[in-house]
């Protein structure tokens, strides 16, 4: 029998009335709800670890940016012992905010409302006035620093969480981490991120994009369609709705929510290289069709950085997109060049929550730091291009999600439910070398149900 959740609204309902885990399903009211929203905001988001930026947005001692870890505002500072620190940014005298600039380089960050000073680690320095002491004499000056996330770089990004005791980076990633380092931890000197993030507000629940985000490959074949009648992801406008190669692969994810859509490169991506891979070495396979992102001369750098059965991964059925829970986006994807080539696109967004009905959007567009200069413009370019909301694939989604949340607000409409029935199961595919959950085949809501019993695990927590 299922255990009954720990989570009861005001109204009584349940977490299993929303959550449906017998039926699987999910009531459309989880898409509006403020109280759940709050409880949200507590079980989630101040207890998971969530993606901020990237290291190379503040190379140097005193950089720092300033982001959003739902609703909280944190300062993102590379302290003078050269590491990244995180701190609420909120000040610890009357709660204004201390820095309101959006990036730059200080190595004191100054209060404008009474003048408190704190270090880019979040340490005190003091208040104006020393000898009046107007930061009283109760409390020790050690314990008047800002508030301070535990942090975490993973291949260079930045990750924070407020669960100082909770699971470590590593436990938190799981089973996925092993498809990641495919993604993020592939090269010698890692990623860099190309200018600062695009940010915009789409008014939609977190969830809403959150889900998606969940490997929901299916809705690719049709709010995506452009993409697939353009012929980059395998087929032509005649054959893609009954052959649809961009919807078969291995779907990956874990206990954790996360999860990644890994495609037949020869398949998929047979427009770029010369097919079929058969007898072929991975080398050979590398050179002849090379992961988004990565020139030929960066090969080698795979084989240092990755075990063997990770690059055979990469050389043959590559992770191309998926998400983090509970609100990041990864597109590590082929994109064409006008010249018959695909230079790739990188990109990864995070959907932070701005109350139940808006979400910020925010794309963080990157390239290999060893790529020559033309290849970062061209993926700048093919990244803007089909990423954002602006750009030719998320247009699609940012149409459809106010629609949804629209729906959602009908007196009648909100008792709809949302449908993860289309389930496949796990099953190992013969010689796969990977951990995790596996889905081989056509593309199901199983990834997505995963994040939807991710999310359950989180809210029925006390
Ligand atoms: S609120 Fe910051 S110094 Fe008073
Ligand atoms: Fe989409």
């Amino acid at each position: 029998m299922l255990q009954h959740a720990g989570l009861v609204l005001n109204d009584g309902t349940t977490l299993d009335d929303l959550v449906m885990r017998n039926s699987n399903e999910v009531s459309l009211r989880v898409m509006t709800d403020k109280e759940l929203y709050s409880h949200e905001m507590e079980r989630i988001f101040a207890k998971t670890w969530l993606l901020l930026g990237h290291e190379s947005e503040i190379p140097k001692a005193g950089d720092f940016i300033v982001r959003d870890m739902a609703e909280d505002n944190v300062i993102v500072a590379r302290g003078r012992d050269g590491d990244v620190h995180v701190s609420l940014n909120v000040c610890p005298h009357r709660g204004m905010r201390v820095c309101l600039g959006e990036a730059g380089n200080k190595t004191i960050h100054q209060c404008i409302y009474h003048g408190w000073a704190f270090r880019p680690n979040g340490d005190f320095i003091g208040a104006p006035i020393e000898k009046e002491k107007m930061h009283g004499n109760d409390i020790d000056k050690a314990t008047l620093g800002l508030k301070k996330a535990r942090t975490h770089l993973y291949g260079g990004l930045i990750f924070a969480t407020w669960n100082v005791d909770g699971p470590s980076f590593d436990e938190y990633l799981g089973d996925i981490k092993y498809y990641m380092d495919q993604l993020f931890c592939r090269t010698d000197n890692g990623l860099e991120l190309l200018g600062p993030p695009q940010r915009f507000i789409v008014p939609c629940n977190w969830k809403v994009a959150g889900e998606q985000s969940g490997s929901d490959g299916f809705h690719t074949l049709t709010l995506h369609r452009s993409l697939m009648e353009g012929g980059v992801m395998g087929g032509t406008a005649e054959t893609i709705y009954d052959q649809a190669p961009g919807m078969y692969g291995v779907d990956v994810s874990c206990a954790q929510g996360h999860s990644l859509r890994c495609l037949e490169a020869e398949k998929t991506f047979k427009m770029f290289a010369d097919v079929p891979f058969e007898g072929k070495s991975v080398v050979e396979r590398l050179n002849l069709l090379t992961p988004p992102g990565i020139t030929k001369e960066m090969i080698p750098q795979l084989f240092n950085n990755l075990s063997a059965d990770q690059v055979e991964q990469l050389a043959t059925i590559p992770p191309q997109v998926g998400g983090m829970f509970p609100n990041v986006l990864i597109a590590f994807i082929f994109a064409p060049r006008t010249d018959g080539g695909s230079s790739g696109a990188l990109a990864l967004h995070t959907y932070v929550p701005k109350g139940p009905d808006h979400v910020e959007f925010v794309n963080f567009i990157f390239a290999e730091k060893d790529a020559p200069e033309q290849m970062k413009r061209d993926m700048l370019q093919n990244s803007i291009q089909a990423t954002g909301t602006s750009g030719t694939i998320e247009q699609d989604d940012a149409d459809v999600w106010p629609v949804i949340m629209r729906n959602a607000r009908g007196a009648v409409s909100k008792h709809i439910t949302l449908k993860y029935q289309a389930l496949h199961g796990h099953e190992r595919p013969e010689g796969w070398k990977g951990g995790g959950l596996l889905y081989p085949g056509f593309t199901k809501d199983d990834t997505q149900w995963n994040w939807w019993l991710a999310y359950y695990d989180l809210m029925s927590a006390a």
